[in-house]
């Protein structure tokens, strides 16, 4: 790959490791879009991991929430913004959701008793509310946890895991705009000049 393009994948999955790293990146909170009968749905998730060598992405989600259907198995997009770079990601890729296992025990047990409180609400996200409620027991709102009461709470808890398989690299400048496909290969990634 010629050396610019180079530059522009490492700054493309260095932006992508500092968002998950760091949440006052604004690639922190990404947009993840899926198909729903045909319409394309996206929301505002959280990037908790990113590892460029298995070119992986990850984001919790409540099993319960019609988005897993949509996003297993399913090619999906992921697009954010970082102003102060002035540059667009939308990286596409297969998601899996992976609610059991030791890995996904692993995160549930390293996450704080409050992010894992979400996982208390008492029916699936989107579930219709007889008035404004966040769906938690009453027992538990504005309160910290016990682990014994999160128990229960963790049949709840998925991650999405997504192996990207292209970038639409693009930054803006006075200059001239750059933009950059990659795709990843059987040898690794490729990539190739666009017209912004
Ligand atoms: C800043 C921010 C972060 C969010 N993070 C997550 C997240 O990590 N996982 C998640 O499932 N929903 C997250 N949401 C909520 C989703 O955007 C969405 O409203 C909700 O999951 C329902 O989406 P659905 O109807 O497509 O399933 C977040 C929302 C905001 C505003």
């Amino acid at each position: 790959m010629d050396p610019d393009l180079s530059e522009a994948l490492d700054s493309a999955w260095r932006l992508i490791g500092r968002g998950a790293a760091d949440r006052r990146s604004p690639l922190h909170t990404p947009m993840v879009a899926s198909v729903r009968d045909g319409l394309p749905q996206a929301r505002v998730m959280v990037l908790r991991a990113a590892d460029r060598t298995g070119a992986t992405l990850r984001f919790h989600t409540d099993a319960r929430s019609p988005k897993c259907a949509e996003l297993d198995g399913q090619t999906v997009t992921v697009l954010g913004y970082h102003p102060g770079e002035a540059v667009q990601l939308r990286l596409s890729g297969t998601a899996r959701v992976v609610g059991t296992g030791v890995e996904v025990d692993r995160i549930w047990a390293q996450s704080t008793p409050f992010a894992r409180r979400c996982y208390m609400v008492e029916a699936a996200p989107g579930t219709p509310l007889p008035g404004p409620g966040s769906g938690l027991p009453a027992s538990v709102e504005g309160r910290k946890p016990e682990e014994a009461e999160l128990v229960p709470a963790r049949a709840h808890f998925a991650i999405v895991q997504i192996t990207v398989t292209a970038i639409d690299w693009l930054h803006l400048a006075a200059a001239g705009h750059r933009r950059a496909m990659f795709r990843r290969e059987a040898q690794g990634w490729q990539g190739e000049w666009r017209l912004p």
